[in-house]
């Protein structure tokens, strides 16, 4: 069992990195994958970089290049639903891309054309050991829907119409095209992402103060889940 861990920034990884111990590393496409073991299961750490086509190229090399059987992504998010907390960790039960707009050919928004993809299921099983692991780490936490964009939401509008349109409960900019490589590549995978902000005009107040906690939130969870991953129940 191998699993591909991927985050966006040195942030979401650099505590991850730390847990691997000794390791093998080599660049692709200008990013660097380390190769190690966490609690005896081996893992590719990688940092993508910021938005979905980053994103993407580093979940393909995951697949193609590392055949990894599991990938996981790992951040912050803007909160879309006042309910949620920064700090809390949302876990995905899917996840949708809510840049993508073919409406004007009879799509819904999020779906890609002729491919019948709209929303990304998450794998259960696992998505369900992150909330386990959340429930025993004292961590408040959220099965849901993951929307991901090349947008950093800061409007209250827009933060609207994507919940609106999607029922989503935060938005980031990489997890669903990582989502979308995985099902292209029949994989399972997992979402987790810490919120670090309220995605409307409070944001420059509170991203700098949060980022960094909600980034260890996720490092932590990660770190408990992947030997678990590689369990069936
Ligand atoms: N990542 C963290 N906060 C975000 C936001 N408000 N919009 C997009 N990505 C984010």
């Amino acid at each position: 069992m191998k699993i591909g861990v991927i985050g966006a920034m040195d942030i979401e990884i650099a505590s991850l990195v730390s847990l691997l111990g000794s390791h093998a590393e080599k660049t692709y496409a200008g990013m660097v994958f380390r190769k190690g073991m966490i609690g005896g299961t081996e893992v590719i750490i990688a940092k993508c970089g910021v938005g979905k086509v980053n994103a993407a190229v580093c979940a393909e090399i995951m697949c193609g290049f590392f055949c990894v059987d599991v990938l996981v992504n790992t951040g912050v998010a803007g909160s879309l639903d006042n309910s949620l907390d920064i700090g809390d960790i949302v876990v995905s039960r899917d996840a949708v891309q809510h840049d993508v707009d073919a409406v004007n050919f009879g799509y819904a928004y999020g779906e890609i054309p002729s491919s019948g993809m709209r929303y990304f299921v998450a794998d259960e099983d696992i998505a369900r050991k992150c909330m386990r692991a959340l429930e025993d780490m004292g961590v408040a936490h959220w099965l849901g829907r993951i929307a991901s964009g090349d947008q950093f939401v800061r409007t209250r509008e827009r933060k609207a119409w994507i919940r609106e349109t999607f029922a989503a409960h935060c938005c980031e900019m990489e997890g669903a095209s990582i989502a979308q490589v995985a099902v292209l590549n029949k994989i399972p995978f997992v979402l987790v992402r810490a919120i670090s902000d309220k995605a409307d005009e409070s944001v420059s107040e509170s991203y700098d103060v949060f980022e960094e906690k909600a980034a260890r939130h996720c490092a932590e969870l990660i770190g408990r889940i992947v030997p678990m991953i590689s369990w069936r129940e």
